[in-house]
């Protein structure tokens, strides 16, 4: 009798102890494919950032219909100027006298890359800087026009990266805008809330929601010239802002 118990006792304590092996090397099972799906869903998002989305962002950035703004903010541009978020570099054919020397800045290799290839024609010097406008890597006062095209949606401190722009321009210095953002009509903007969280995960960050004037206003800019209206297209996506502002 007592030998019995004794034996059912051993053998609930191997019984246990396999248990909690088989527990063990499930877990183990469980994280490593946790893991590796994470690993997986880093790397498909890892090849989307770094191979498609600077491609989809140099084609839809070269639509023809955003050459006409492009023609007026660039265009419009004088002696040293900072182009905010160069990209692939759109804007680089449309500086023209007085602009004298152009600072194109952006965080991603892949789009200066791009960029690279219209600086070859131009006339005035052109530096491609890798970084980003919530530390820009210049000297206080030094800029004299900075151009802002269709960058403020995807800055992700865009407040610090506007204070950022108010340092680097010389007293008197301008900043060029031209945005898409925050609809007027509250039935739009309410779609705009809605869709941002989803539009941003695959866009590269940009929002479709910010009021771009009064983002302006409160990092210390004066808006000397403001334009608003849609251009065709989604609603969500196509009310721009174009204009003018200073440093206060
Ligand atoms: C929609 S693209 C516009 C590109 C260009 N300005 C144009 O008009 O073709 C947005 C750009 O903002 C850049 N960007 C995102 N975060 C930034 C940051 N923190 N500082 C500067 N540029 C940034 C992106 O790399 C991308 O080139």
């Amino acid at each position: 009798m007592r030998l019995r118990r004794t034996g059912s006792k051993l053998s609930a304590r191997r019984h246990s102890r396999q248990r909690n092996e088989h527990d063990r090397a499930k877990a183990a099972q469980c994280w490593l494919r946790g893991a590796e799906a994470y690993r997986k869903h880093r790397s498909i998002m890892g090849i989307y950032e770094e191979w498609i989305l600077p491609v989809l962002i140099g084609l839809s950035m070269r639509n023809r219909r955003l050459r006409p703004y492009r023609q007026r903010v660039a265009g419009a541009a004088e002696g040293r100027v900072l182009d905010v978020g160069v990209g692939s570099g759109c804007n680089i054919p449309f500086y023209v006298q007085p602009a004298r020397e152009i600072f194109g800045l952006d965080p991603s290799p892949r789009l200066l890359a791009r960029a690279q290839s219209n600086t070859q024609r131009m006339q005035v010097p052109v530096h491609l800087l890798e970084g980003s406008a919530e530390c820009i890597p210049l000297a206080d006062s030094s800029m004299d026009t900075i151009v802002m095209t269709w960058t403020g949606c995807s800055i992700p401190e865009v407040g610090t990266a506007l204070m950022e722009m108010r340092r680097v321009l010389k007293i008197g210095g301008r900043l060029l805008f031209v945005e898409h953002g925050r609809a007027p009509e509250p039935g739009v903007a309410r779609w705009q809330d809605r869709l941002d969280p989803f539009w941003m995960r695959f866009s590269g960050g940009c929002h479709l929601n910010r009021k771009i004037d009064d983002l302006l206003a409160d990092a210390g800019f004066r808006i000397d010239r403001l334009e608003t209206g849609y251009i065709p297209g989604p609603r969500i996506m196509t009310f721009f802002y174009e204009g003018a502002a200073r440093p206060r």
